[in-house]
């Protein structure tokens, strides 16, 4: 399996949802070239905090053009621009301000966190569109969807990926993933350690579970790419072994049922 299987999530630029402290500027550097020289191009960046982390951190790397920037619709929000906030639906105004905060002239893909007012949807979709038409989004992909919204996509529609976390613990996604691959449409899979402290959790040693875990999720047939946070350095090589392993052995699988058996 090939590097480009693993994707860096946004968390990993933040202090929030992870075990460990926030990263320093120089090692989220570290990071994200770690990433880039080994062949990990995909960065996601979820709230608007890791944008501007990553816009800092790509252009003191000068490494922009080899990064494939991904965003989410979770904007700053006046009088709480120290918080993680909820997303909103996408306005015209929005590009230009996620562009601003990554520093750079197009976003290589916009994702599109779902709701259940379809109206609204299909005028953020076809607003992506536009967009795409502009040069200023590559490609546009659906966030945290389930098949009914892959299901009622319009006729034209510019989705190419779809995202949902997936992991050996939370598989709901994986009716998503399946209808996704039968139409051509991409899946990428989120947290496959559901965070970083259900490693913890396990009471097994944390390489060995973590190796495990990722293992599972890259190798599932409906899953394209996986995404993870990294707020170290050295997990970047932890990581890409993982996913070049291939996939569990009887006896690694025995062991993650040993896992899921005790509910995690
Ligand atoms: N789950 C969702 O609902 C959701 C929604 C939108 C976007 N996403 C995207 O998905 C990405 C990943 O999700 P996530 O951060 O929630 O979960 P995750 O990737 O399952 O877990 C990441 C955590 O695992 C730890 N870790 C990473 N590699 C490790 C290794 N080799 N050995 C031991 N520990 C390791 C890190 O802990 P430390 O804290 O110690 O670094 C990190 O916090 C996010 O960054 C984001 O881009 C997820």
């Amino acid at each position: 399996m090939t590097a480009a299987k693993l994707g860096l999530g946004g968390h990993s630029f933040i202090a929030e949802l992870g075990n460990d402290p926030q990263a320093s500027f120089e090692e989220q550097c570290a990071i994200v070239a770690a990433c880039l020289d080994s062949g990990v191009g995909l960065i996601d960046t979820t709230y608007y905090q890791e944008r501007v982390a990553l816009g800092d951190v790509l252009d003191r790397l000068g490494r922009r053009d080899e990064a494939e920037i991904m965003a989410w619709n979770f904007f700053k929000r006046p009088g709480k621009e120290g918080e993680l906030v909820g997303f909103t639906p996408y306005e015209p105004e929005h590009l230009a301000a996620m562009l601003a905060e990554l520093r750079t002239d197009r976003i290589d893909v916009l994702v599109v966190h779902v709701h259940d007012d379809e109206a609204r949807l299909r005028a953020e979709l076809a607003l992506a569109a536009r967009w795409v038409s502009e040069g200023r989004v590559k490609r546009v992909a659906l966030g945290m969807a389930r098949p009914e919204h892959l299901l009622a996509l319009p006729e034209g529609h510019p989705v190419t990926a779809v995202l949902a976390p997936y992991n050996a613990f939370y598989r709901e996604a994986g009716e998503l993933f399946r209808l996704a691959k039968e139409r051509g449409i991409a899946t990428i899979a989120l947290s496959p350690f559901v965070r970083g402290w259900r490693l913890d959790e396990l009471g097994a040693d944390k390489d060995d579970a973590a190796d495990i875990l990722l293992r599972w999720a890259a190798t599932q047939p409906a899953v394209d790419r996986v995404i993870v946070s990294m707020r170290r350095v050295e997990w970047v090589d932890a990581n890409l072994r993982a996913v070049r392993s291939g996939p569990l052995s009887e006896a690694e699988s025995a062991r993650l049922r040993g896992w899921l058996s005790r509910g995690g």
